[in-house]
């Protein structure tokens, strides 16, 4: 006890010689007063006693390096807001700070090593001058000339991770993260601004960029709550109360927040972070990424991101991933690609798949239009436009027109408050081929005939910029359709049915509400969201709450009780996310009640089949596949799935690509509509425009009638480039 007290005493006179004042630190030092952290009071702390500067172990890190930083004066758990040595921590040595003779700021361990220094570089023969630890937090340089001082170097000018309240974004600074949660060096992230004014980025190691503010342009209002932090970044208050350049009004006491208790954070894993200090600890208020498709470019040109579905990418319908196995491997970087390109004369009918409550990159071009046919034509008059969507302005009757030239990309899907339609271009004959998955050879009995339901539209361009008039109507007779019709951006495969006139009868548990694009799963529990579909593996998977993952079970349970249920349950609710994954059962025959419904699967015949229901039985020498759903021949193994089908197959001809989307679409929305279900409003229209068919009488006034007459949810337009 007595010789602890006598080292005490010991270590205390010697370090009495390095300072002129103990135990209560001062908020300043000169070159005169180095602090070491081995000394008592060897801390600088704020005049208020709101920031403390001194080495520090960052919490939770027992290798004992030190770091030169500074803290909030006595908020627990300490977080570190600047840190010199980030790269070069003070080994089991004291570590020193000093302010040189020559002004420059320097870290040294005790044997006189730096491990951090500034490069100034001053006139005057010796630097006279202190250095101030600020309430803002701001360690500042300050040189006393003849008749005043001067700031000369000041932490605010180099931050580290933090950004706080007084600070200014400007072009020069960048918030870099740590490279971990206890490891100050500096990380893989920085946080800077992206050009403009109130446009940010993060970069992911120097050059990838991995968010973005306003990624939508104009397309869509970015978030409110950015404008708070950036108020907070754009802060031109007067830095300190020294004799400093800069103006000195305040724009932060403008706002309704007081920003006195606030600090912005580039995180180590990527994220910045806006705290707010709310009674005893920090709150996070605001932060970006904010999900997994809120990072930038999350699923690729044209993938489709959604945060909450357990796999979050997916290829819009029309495309297809530019690299299988990445896609497969859920490395969705190089998104995906179209099928079958714009403006080729092979593809007969171009067309727009109408998407909701969608986001997606900035436009390239933006117009004032007053119909949205003029918008519609834009598009379709250049080979190079990819999508166009359009917005009713608030002031007039005008709509406002964004037309995308490059590959889209940041697309997300059911941004509820958010979003806005979109409409993509995609051949309709790529989407036949998709949907129907089928040779289209079964597609014959187009009837084209003016006195029919507008279903399909043959429209003729007047002049070559296409613009539209001159309807002519064509309707089908086939009714039967192997595949539903697309769901938002929910490809449905067979035999999977959302009606009873597509897909399987006996997989008819599927619903998709139109208006907003989404496809769910109805069964006696509850409706469920459908989150993907597999194709490949049939299988699908749905959302279910929480709470309802027990859900899973009784599911299960249903499937071992009712053998004519074609859905396992296959598992779910242990990735994370609460998706229950569901198989389907393969399909058997399809059910008919007369020979045309069989038209859709060659060589089968509509007859009774062993179970005593009529059934598309294969004929002679062929069998029935349940894998591709058709008639192969009875001796080859397998045959090539026809989903796969290329589309040059369908040729230059309107006709074929005509009938079989119809017979895809339109023939379910007849005969729907005569039962006045809830999907008498799902009917699709098909602009097509015939050059060759030009026809001066026509009546342009028929297609600006269009989009208000029809009252079509998913409306897919089309023309037919000049041959
Ligand atoms: C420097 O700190 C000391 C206390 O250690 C204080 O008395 C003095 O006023 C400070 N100087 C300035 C200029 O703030
Ligand atoms: C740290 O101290 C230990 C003993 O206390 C010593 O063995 C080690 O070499 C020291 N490390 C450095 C980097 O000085
Ligand atoms: C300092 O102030 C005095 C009187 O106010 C003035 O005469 C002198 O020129 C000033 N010196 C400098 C370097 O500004
Ligand atoms: C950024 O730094 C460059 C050189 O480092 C300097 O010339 C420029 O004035 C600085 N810009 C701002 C806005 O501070
Ligand atoms: C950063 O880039 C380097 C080389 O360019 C690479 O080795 C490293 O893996 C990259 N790190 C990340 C996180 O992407
Ligand atoms: C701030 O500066 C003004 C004059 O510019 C001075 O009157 C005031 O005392 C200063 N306040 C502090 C806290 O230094
Ligand atoms: C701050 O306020 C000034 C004066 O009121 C104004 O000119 C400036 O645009 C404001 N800056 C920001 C970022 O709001
Ligand atoms: C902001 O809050 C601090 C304390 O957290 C308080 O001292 C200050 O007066 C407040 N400022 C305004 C403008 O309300
Ligand atoms: C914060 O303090 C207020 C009043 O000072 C109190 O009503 C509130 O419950 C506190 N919140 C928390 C999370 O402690
Ligand atoms: C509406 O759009 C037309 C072009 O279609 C334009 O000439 C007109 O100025 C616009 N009106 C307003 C108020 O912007
Ligand atoms: C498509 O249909 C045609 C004619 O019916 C047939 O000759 C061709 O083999 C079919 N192609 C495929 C890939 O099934
Ligand atoms: C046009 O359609 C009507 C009704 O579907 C049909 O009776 C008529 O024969 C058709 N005309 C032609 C030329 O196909």
């Amino acid at each position: 006890m007595v010789s602890t007290i006598f080292s005490s005493l010991t270590l205390f006179l010697l370090l009495s010689s390095w300072t002129q004042f103990l135990c209560m630190a001062g908020d300043n030092m000169t070159s005169s007063t180095p602090l070491r952290d081995d000394q008592m009071g060897g801390t600088l702390v704020s005049a208020g006693e709101r920031f403390e500067l001194g080495f520090f172990t960052p919490d939770g890190r027992n290798d004992g390096k030190k770091y030169l930083g500074i803290w909030y004066y006595r908020y627990m758990p300490r977080t570190a807001v600047w840190v010199a040595n980030r790269e070069k921590p003070v080994d089991n040595s004291t570590g020193v700070f000093s302010l040189g003779k020559d002004g420059n700021l320097q870290v040294m361990d005790a044997s006189g090593a730096s491990h951090w220094s500034t490069r100034m570089k001053f006139s005057s023969f010796s630097f006279s001058g202190m250095l101030k630890l600020m309430d803002s937090g701001n360690l500042v340089l300050i040189q006393e000339l003849t008749n005043s001082s001067a700031i000369r170097w000041q932490s605010f000018d180099n931050p580290t991770d933090t950004f706080l309240p007084g600070m200014k974004l400007d072009m020069n600074m960048t918030l870099t993260s740590w490279k971990s949660l206890t490891d100050p060096a500096p990380g893989d992230f920085k946080f800077q601004l992206d050009g403009r004014e109130n446009q940010y980025i993060i970069m992911r190691n120097g050059s990838i960029p991995h968010w973005k503010s306003a990624v939508s342009g104009s397309f869509l209002k970015s978030d409110a709550r950015l404008w708070l932090v950036s108020n907070l970044l754009m802060n031109s208050r007067p830095r300190e109360n020294t004799t400093t350049k800069g103006s000195s009004y305040d724009n932060l006491t403008s706002t309704a927040l007081n920003y006195s208790n606030t600090k912005l954070v580039m995180n180590f894993d990527g994220q910045i972070q806006f705290f707010l200090w709310r009674n005893v600890s920090w709150t996070l208020n605001w932060w970006e990424p904010s999900d997994r498709c809120s990072v930038f470019d999350a699923c690729g040109t044209f993938g489709c991101c959604n945060s909450l579905n357990r796999i979050p990418c997916k290829c819009l319908p029309g495309f297809q991933p530019k690299s299988p196995d990445n896609w497969k491997s859920e490395n969705f970087l190089e998104g995906c690609e179209r099928i079958s390109p714009l403006c080729n004369n092979e593809v007969a009918v171009e067309s727009f798949l109408e998407l909701k409550m969608m986001k997606a990159g900035k436009a390239d071009d933006e117009f004032d239009y007053s119909y949205e046919y003029e918008c519609f034509n834009k598009c379709l008059s250049r080979c190079d436009c990819q999508a166009y969507s359009y917005q009713k302005a608030e002031k007039d009757d005008n709509i406002t027109c964004w037309i995308w030239l490059n590959d889209l990309n940041n697309i997300q899907e059911h941004l509820s408050d958010r979003g806005r339609d979109l409409n993509v271009r995609v051949p309709s004959s790529t989407l036949v081929k998709q949907v129907c998955g089928s040779n289209l050879s079964s597609a014959s009995a187009l009837d084209c005939n003016d006195s029919c339901t507008v279903s399909l539209i043959v429209l003729k361009p007047k002049t070559s910029d296409l613009f539209l008039h001159n309807l002519k109507h064509c309707t089908l007779s086939a009714l039967v359709k192997r595949k539903c019709e697309i769901c938002g951006t929910t490809i449905i495969p067979y035999p999977l049915s959302t009606g009873p006139n597509c897909g399987d009868k006996m997989y008819y548990s599927f619903h998709c509400d139109d208006s907003i694009g989404q496809l769910s799963f109805e069964i006696a529990g509850g409706n469920y969201l459908v989150t993907g579909i597999d194709e490949e593996l049939q299988k699908f998977s749905i959302r279910v709450g929480d709470e309802d993952c027990k859900a899973t079970k009784s599911m299960g349970y249903r499937t071992q009780t009712n053998h004519s249920w074609p859905f396992n349950v296959i598992g779910g609710c242990d990735t994370g996310f609460a998706d229950v994954e569901i198989r389907w059962t393969a399909p058997s025959e399809p059910l008919c009640s007369s020979l045309d419904e069989c038209n859709d699967w060659p060589h089968s015949t509509c007859s009774s089949a062993t179970d005593g229901k009529k059934r598309c039985l294969c004929n002679k020498s062929y069998r029935w596949d349940p894998i591709t759903v058709d008639c192969i021949p009875a001796s080859k193994k397998k045959r090539g799935s026809l989903f796969l089908v290329l589309l040059g197959v369908i040729g230059a001809s309107v006709i074929i690509p005509c009938a079989s989307f119809l017979l895809c679409y339109l023939g379910k929305s007849k005969k729907v509509t005569g039962r006045g279900t809830q999907h008498a409003n799902s009917s699709i229209v098909i602009l097509l425009i015939n050059k060759k068919n030009f026809n001066e009488n026509s009546e342009s006034d028929q297609l600006l009638k269009l989009p208000s007459t029809q009252k079509t949810k998913k409306a897919i337009r089309g023309m037919q480039p000049s041959t």
